[in-house]
């Protein structure tokens, strides 16, 4: 039996951290905004292999990391972190954090109102959560290279841009109804330079996508990063992303 290739994504530890350090080492607005005290507990959401983790145990929080890749929370378990496997669609925890902290994770979390209100229950009253994550019209044009490839070779588009990227209003708005009062939320460009190139990027971020045509997938690959050199490759050759964040504080009314 031939085994489908899977539509889900997955993440290797060392993989990431070779092609995406740069998710923690540009997580500086977003922690500025959650202003981690002493003494706090903190849920840490999408923790990943625990960079940001660590960074706000060090301030002398009590952070708890959930994920749902074991691969990169074996990562995190080596960082001495308490970290645990939970999906971030299915939270378990009441009453429990004065914060809830999340970078670069919300968008793999398509069901956005379920993950709002396992954040609402987990946090005391008057906590806050606070975080930054793909908004609208991020990664745009990489998205829509990746349809066009795949339209002309009959491939599922759907697996091109499985993301959530919301707006300000209508993430706003998702958080009111489930509870929060919105202290602040904004939509920033971020270009994101890409080290190790525009094809890792997209065999990391997208593996699904390129994975459906078997043994064409590096012929996709090609085309994509052809129709993408115009507008994100530089005159010497170096790769940058469009993205585009979504950054926002709410607290549990
Ligand atoms: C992001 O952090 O915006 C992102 C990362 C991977 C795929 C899509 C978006």
């Amino acid at each position: 039996m031939t085994r489908l290739p899977s539509r889900q994504q997955t993440w290797n530890a060392d993989t990431y951290d070779n092609h995406a350090r740069f998710v923690s080492d540009m997580a500086g607005a977003v922690v500025d905004w959650l202003d981690p005290k002493p003494t706090e507990m903190i849920l840490d959401l999408g923790c990943g292999d625990g960079d940001l983790t660590a960074q706000l145990v060090k301030v002398g929080a009590q952070v708890t990391g959930v994920d749902a890749s074991k691969d990169l929370l074996e990562a995190a378990k080596k960082l001495g972190l308490d970290v645990h496997l939970m999906d971030g669609e299915a939270l378990e925890f009441e009453n429990q954090f004065d914060a809830v902290f999340t970078n670069a994770a919300l968008h793999w979390m398509t069901n956005s109102g379920a993950v709002i209100e396992g954040v609402h229950r987990a946090l005391k009253s008057g906590g806050r959560f606070v975080g930054e994550f793909g908004g609208h019209g991020n990664v745009a044009a990489i998205v829509t290279a990746m349809r066009a490839v795949g339209e002309r070779r009959g491939g599922d588009v759907a697996l091109a841009g499985p993301w959530f990227f919301p707006s300000p209003a209508v993430y706003a708005q998702m958080l009111e109804e489930n509870g929060f009062e919105v202290k602040r939320i904004g939509l920033f460009p971020r270009p994101t330079p890409l080290k190790t190139g525009m094809k890792e990027w997209l065999k990391l971020f997208r593996k699904p996508f390129f994975e459906q045509f078997s043994d064409q997938s590096d012929a996709v690959l090609e085309e994509v990063e052809a129709l993408l050199a115009p507008s994100l490759k530089d005159a010497q050759g170096y790769w940058t992303a469009d993205y585009v964040r979504l950054r926002f504080e709410a607290t549990k009314q």
